[in-house]
């Protein structure tokens, strides 16, 4: 991202002249360091983990080629993800379905391709073992538990109905071959995911007891914190953070944060895998000593500086006389980058693209998306640009392939989807493409 920004400007500017604003950029590359990042952290820790990554995150379609490439397999929740992993040359075997209720077609197609689906409820299971039994296979299933420190999820079963789902399973071995456990987690903490994975550990071992001596995997989810900034900043940004940093209506609201300057992603893989569970003894050795593997399914996480997104300026209302900030509104709309809807603010700054880094006049403002919508803010915050925004400049938000380019976006007033430009830099000039061609 660094050399792009340095060295290949007018490559950018060039693409969002001829792609149209805003666009998102997709760095493959990245994404291709972080598996091999995170793969090497699991290894230190002795665990054995497969990664899933999870598509949701983000819906290029070179990130799963990727995938593919490097033998990684794919987290789908629905059936289109599903039928795009299989596109992108995933084997079935290396898929996993994950999801509340799954629909029937996309539990056949599961069936088919030998996914490895994670199920929710016995109606699920029953379901899905009538799909199974029509197409005259077996399909490999993980049991979503309820965990003790988040025992009202909507998700996975308490625990009477885990135990009645793998009496289920036990009885419908022709079709069903049980595997494991997988557990749903709200938040970032490790120590909490640890203690949940090890919850599953117990199921298997429980499981075994009752005869099911093929519950040998964990799927401990994805939920890998990224750090967005040095977490020394992101504390004092903490401290500093009040009302009047926000264009007004904003703040009337309350504000939620992802937590932007936390624990990296390898960081989290040690502390989880390292965390004692019983005794001293650690999540890893504690799997190693029962033949438990892991599964993880990282979405944003793998996506860490995999992308950003430019827009273009269209118009900038200076009202630093009488309101103190000015507002920028830009191509595009506060949908392209998707914190929005958790009632919240992308808070890293945009990069103004041809302002020299150090400031000679501090311009307050406010971003705005071109819609007639008041709440189209793409920034609330009155972001300190180094010199005066014009239009036809160009902003850049940067590492905003995890959930922040496509989770919702629209075609709010009839206007087209962002397109996608994937780049690679390699060892010579940088060459790109749209994606999905
Ligand atoms: C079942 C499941 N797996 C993986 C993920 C990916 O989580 P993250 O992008 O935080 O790694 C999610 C997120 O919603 C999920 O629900």
């Amino acid at each position: 991202m660094a050399t792009l920004l340095d060295d290949h400007r007018a490559l950018l500017v060039d693409l969002l002249d001829g792609l149209g604003s805003p666009l998102h950029v997709v760095l493959p590359e990245v994404f291709e360091e972080n598996v091999a990042a995170l793969r090497q952290a699991f290894a230190e820790t002795g665990a054995e983990v497969d990664i899933l990554f999870a598509k949701k995150a983000n819906k290029a379609d070179c990130f799963v080629r990727s995938a593919a490439v490097l033998g990684v397999g794919i987290d789908a929740a629905s059936t289109a993800e599903l039928v795009k992993a299989l596109a992108g040359g995933v084997p079935g075997h290396r898929i996993g379905i994950s999801g509340p209720e799954k629909d029937d077609t996309l539990h056949a197609l599961a069936v088919q391709h030998d996914c490895l689906v994670a199920i929710d409820s016995i109606s699920e299971l029953r379901r899905l073992a009538a799909t199974a039994r029509l197409a005259r296979r077996q399909v490999r299933v993980l049991l979503r538990a309820r965990t003790e420190s988040q025992p009202t999820s909507r998700f996975g079963m308490a625990a009477a109905e885990r135990d009645a789902a793998v009496d289920m399973c036990l009885e419908l071995t022709e079709h069903v071959s049980f595997r494991g456990f997988s557990f749903h987690l709200n938040g970032y903490s490790p120590e909490e995911r640890a203690a949940a994975a090890n919850e599953m550990i117990e199921h298997c071992l429980d499981a075994r007891r009752r005869g099911a001596h093929a519950a040998e995997l964990v799927d401990i989810g994805g939920g890998l914190p990224m750090r967005y900034v040095d977490p020394g900043l992101w504390d004092e940004f903490v401290q500093q953070n009040e009302p009047g940093h926000y264009h007004p209506a904003k703040t009337s609201k309350g504000l939620y944060f992802y937590p932007y300057g936390g624990l990296s992603p390898t960081q989290a893989a040690r502390m989880i895998m390292s965390h004692p569970v019983d005794g001293d003894e650690s999540l890893s050795a504690k799997a190693a000593r029962h033949r438990i593997r892991f599964i993880v399914e990282p979405g944003r996480s793998l996506l860490d500086q995999a992308g950003f997104t430019m827009y273009r300026v269209q118009q900038v209302d200076d009202r630093r006389d009488t309101d103190g900030y000015a507002i920028v509104t830009v191509t595009g709309n506060s949908l392209n980058l998707c914190e929005q809807w958790f009632n919240t603010d992308y808070l890293p700054d945009p990069l103004l693209l041809s302002a020299q880094s150090v400031a000679d006049e501090m311009f307050p403002a406010s971003v705005a998306g071109s819609t007639c919508l008041e709440n189209d803010m793409v920034t609330w915050r009155k972001i300190g640009f180094p010199r005066p925004v014009r239009p036809g400049d160009q902003l850049v938000y940067l590492n905003t392939a995890g959930y922040h380019s496509d989770f919702l976006e629209s075609r709010f007033h009839d206007t087209a989807l962002p397109l996608k430009a994937v780049l690679r830099l390699g060892d010579a000039a940088p060459r790109w493409r749209l994606d999905g061609i």
